[in-house]
């Protein structure tokens, strides 16, 4: 019987080419977005069928996985992808931009993975790879609230791994370094008005360094993503973190080598936040 997967954020970047890299190894792929009129992808093979689900609205997620299995009978694989980021200091984010954050990386994640559960436990095999972020492992700064959102996108899978993996689930978490998606044009949003106020000169500094590197980053192209995802989503492996391009593996090595708090001063440093 031909795979199923569901992903979730499919009208870009890394969840379209999810799609197109999934249909193109034949498998069946529920792709999920906002709006399914705008979906980037051609539907005419037959493969892939596209239902609206918002991560934050409760009915959408239940009806999307429904419509799936009704459509492809099962779902052998579940991609949490979709998510946006907050840029700026926490202290300019109000309480209703902050719980927006959450309720889509966090609480989205969690209502998709347990409308998904039935159906995975029920036949005792499945795969769930929710996508964080290497600032899900090393925190950057102006992205405390981004962060915490990550943060929280691996706690849950680790621990979800264990208990899971008794009953044939696995669960996997992605933490991608840059991918060259429009996701800071498109799903980054902004928690300051003006020049940040008191935050202004920091703000410029950790501007100042990603402008400097967005010519000259070894980002990941949308389609590796897609091809890393395949790839776990099919290595039978039990290997929960998966840490994804050349930036994201140099920095995890480095702090390796030096140590965690050595890494914190050399990114003060490089930042120009050194107190
Ligand atoms: N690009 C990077 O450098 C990078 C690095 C590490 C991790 N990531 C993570 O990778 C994932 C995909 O990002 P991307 O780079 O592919 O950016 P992207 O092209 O902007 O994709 C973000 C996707 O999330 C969807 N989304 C946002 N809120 C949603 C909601 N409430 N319900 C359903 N879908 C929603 C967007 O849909 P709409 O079109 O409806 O807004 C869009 O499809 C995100 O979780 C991001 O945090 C990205």
């Amino acid at each position: 019987m031909t795979s199923t997967v569901l992903i979730t954020g499919c009208s870009s970047g890394i969840g379209a080419a999810t799609v197109k890299h999934f249909a193109s190894q034949g498998w069946n792929v529920a792709a999920t977005l906002r709006n399914p009129a705008a979906a980037p992808f051609d539907d005419s093979a037959g493969k892939v069928a596209s239902f609206a689900l918002d991560v934050t609205d409760p009915h959408s997620v239940a009806a999307a996985v429904a419509q799936a299995v009704e459509r492809f009978g099962q779902i052998d694989v579940l991609i949490n992808n979709a998510g946006y980021g907050l840029f700026g200091p926490f202290e300019s984010a109000t309480q209703e931009v902050i719980e927006r954050q959450f309720q889509t990386n966090v609480f989205g994640v969690f209502a998709v993975t347990r409308a998904v559960l039935p159906h995975m436990r029920e036949r005792a095999s499945g795969v769930i790879i929710n996508v964080a972020s290497l600032t899900g492992l090393v925190a950057m700064p102006l992205y405390s609230l981004y962060a915490a959102s990550k943060f929280a996108v691996v706690g849950f899978s680790e621990s979800l791994s264990h208990e899971l993996g008794p009953l044939g689930i696995r669960v996997k978490v992605f933490a991608p370094g840059a991918v060259a998606t429009d996701f800071s044009g498109r799903s980054l949003v902004r928690t300051f008005e003006g020049d940040g106020g008191p935050y202004a000169q920091s703000i410029g500094k950790v501007m100042g360094v990603f402008a400097a590197n967005r010519g000259t980053s070894n980002a990941s192209t949308p389609e590796q993503l897609a091809q890393a995802l395949y790839d776990a989503a099919t290595d039978g492996s039990a290997q929960l973190r998966y840490v994804i391009g050349e930036d994201a593996k140099a920095l995890m090595q480095t702090r390796k080598d030096i140590g965690e708090e050595a890494l914190m001063g050399a990114m003060r440093q490089r930042f120009g936040l050194a107190g």
